[in-house]
């Protein structure tokens, strides 16, 4: 496995984030898990201001949402962006039961080569330095690879919950 670095998302990442993004609307996904919602966003200004707004108590945007932090999963040799993960700072009832600390996505060309689980053993020692030491990941039952990435980072399944008209696992590491 080549070496991978979880990273804070810097200005000059814009274009990259952006071709990032526009790789899943080629594949035609309509949601990017672990991203504030970038999909949404036409301009990277935009979703900057957002996720900053997101990392300060005072200054989250939606009504009820904790502080969360943005991190770029980048492969070393050539920097390429593979994921991206948020990390919620705490966990609110609903988080507890459904949305876990963590949220996450890798770009459709790079997925099964055991990136999300090593992004998610990075995100673990990142939470860890941000005071959280028992990490809630949770995914959607029918998720395989999802389940499978979490399980494979270390994360135990605690148990099923009903959601909408599905299960989501939640697992803890
Ligand atoms: C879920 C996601 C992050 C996984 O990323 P990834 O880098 O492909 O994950 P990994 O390579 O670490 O692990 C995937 C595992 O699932 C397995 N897998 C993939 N598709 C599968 C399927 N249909 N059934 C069973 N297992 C499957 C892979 O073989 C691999 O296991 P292995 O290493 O034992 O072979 C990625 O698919 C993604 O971004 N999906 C869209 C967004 C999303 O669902 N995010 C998670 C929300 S909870």
């Amino acid at each position: 496995m080549e070496e991978l670095v979880l990273v804070k998302p810097k200005k000059k990442d814009a274009q990259a984030i952006m071709q990032f993004r526009q790789e899943f609307l080629d594949a035609g996904e309509k949601s990017m898990p672990g991203t504030n919602g970038l999909v949404d966003f036409d301009r990277f200004e935009e979703w900057w201001k957002f996720i900053k707004a997101y990392e300060n108590p005072q200054t989250v945007p939606v009504k009820g949402h904790v502080p969360s932090f943005e991190f770029l999963l980048k492969r070393k040799s050539d920097g390429k962006i593979l994921g991206m993960l948020q990390i919620r700072t705490t966990l609110t009832q609903y988080l507890l039961q459904f949305g876990g600390h963590f949220g996450g996505c890798v770009r459709p060309s790079e997925r099964n080569k055991g990136y999300s689980a090593v992004m998610i053993k990075l995100g673990v020692k990142k939470a860890k330095r941000m005071g959280i030491n028992k990490v809630l990941i949770t995914c959607k039952k029918e998720n395989l690879s999802s389940a499978k990435s979490i399980q494979k980072a270390g994360g135990i399944l605690q148990n099923e919950v009903d959601f909408e008209d599905t299960k989501i696992q939640r697992f803890w590491i």
